[in-house]
């Protein structure tokens, strides 16, 4: 056990054997009291972890979250940005994941090193950073964006404003071809949704006539022009509650079907395929987290995410940024 509690930090995880009779759902509750602690978890995390947390929301849902929580220990169900972003927020808190190595190929696309040389390049644009991107890049930025508000945000910046977007080049393309605007985009993608087949989608709006297809803004440019509704995660569960059809054609990651079934279970929620041989399309750094993984990171407090103070306060700005101007121009 010691020298697995050792390792954790280079394995990820913790590498312990659980006694597999053990209740984990009845554990994980316990565990929540007695530390006093809160569960987040992403729409993209497999189903289990979505029913045993305290909270499942958007990017942006995520943050408000980890900002106004009153728990000891965050206990992050997401990707390392997301805990990453919740441990800018909450310094004094212990914020632990179920595998620290959960990443972003997103986030991955934009090393800071290289980011810092290109912003150079450009002194007199205003950086605007998608949040799926690491603290080196948030500390680079001026100011961090959601799917949620990433639009709003823009909008709200006077016409003539020179930007720079950051990492998502499809997000970024999409916001400019919204609003007009001709923001230079950073080169980077996400490579779930990067991985959409236009032509096997196509193929299954023809066989589901009915159907509304509705779409991540991660998406490719060529995917997004036949979605009937593009948005964030949360809102594109809202749209297929609310929305009359009984069919859609899900492009997202397919953990946020769940939730979909769960709120809809009258309607039909076909997983818009990924030019592979795989039907669906999950995220690999989102689904390395586990029930076992999340128990045990409860248990024993590890991995836990420990950041460089200049570094966590230089970040700390622009999502605070965020945060106000969501507050003020009215996004749920
Ligand atoms: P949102 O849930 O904020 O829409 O983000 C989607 C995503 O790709 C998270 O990694
Ligand atoms: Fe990153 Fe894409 Fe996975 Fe979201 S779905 S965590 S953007 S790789």
């Amino acid at each position: 056990m010691t020298e697995a509690v050792d390792n954790v930090q280079k394995v990820g995880f913790l590498d312990v054997a659980i006694d597999p009779t053990l209740d984990l759902f009845a554990e994980i509750e316990k565990l929540k009291k007695e530390k006093n602690a809160i569960v987040l978890a992403h729409y993209y995390q497999e189903s289990d972890i979505q029913d045993v947390a305290d909270y499942i929301g958007d990017s942006l849902g995520l943050a408000r979250k980890a900002q106004d929580t009153q728990a000891d220990m965050i206990v992050f169900a997401g990707v390392h940005f997301m805990a990453e972003t919740a441990k800018i927020l909450n310094p004094d808190k212990k914020v632990v994941l179920p595998d620290l190595h959960a990443g972003c190929s997103l986030s991955d696309s934009c090393p800071p090193a290289l980011f810092k040389r290109f912003k150079e390049q450009y002194p007199d644009h205003l950086v605007i950073s998608y949040i799926n991107c690491s603290a080196g890049i948030k500390a680079l930025s001026d100011i961090i964006c959601t799917s949620s508000n990433a639009q709003k945000i823009v909008e709200s910046l006077p016409l003539d404003q020179k930007i720079i977007f950051a990492p998502d080049k499809n997000l970024g393309g999409f916001i400019n071809k919204q609003t007009g605007r001709n923001m230079l985009l950073w080169n980077g993608a996400c490579m779930v949704h990067e991985i959409f087949s236009l032509e096997k989608i196509t193929k299954l709006k023809v066989r589901h006539p009915e159907a509304k297809f509705i779409a991540h803004p991660e998406c490719e440019e060529a995917v997004l022009a036949i979605a009937d509704f593009i948005g964030s995660t949360t809102q594109l569960l809202q749209y297929a509650e609310t929305n009359p059809a009984k069919e859609f054609i899900v492009g997202t990651e397919t953990g946020i079907l769940h939730q979909m079934m769960k709120n809809a279970p009258d309607k039909t929620f076909i997983p818009a395929p990924p030019n592979n041989s795989c039907a669906c399309n999950d995220c690999p750094h989102m689904k390395l987290n586990t029930l076992e993984k999340l128990y045990l990171c409860m248990k024993y407090e590890l991995p836990e995410l420990l950041m460089d103070e200049e570094l966590r306060i230089a970040a700390k700005k622009p999502i605070d940024r965020m945060l106000q101007l969501s507050d003020e121009l009215g996004i749920k």
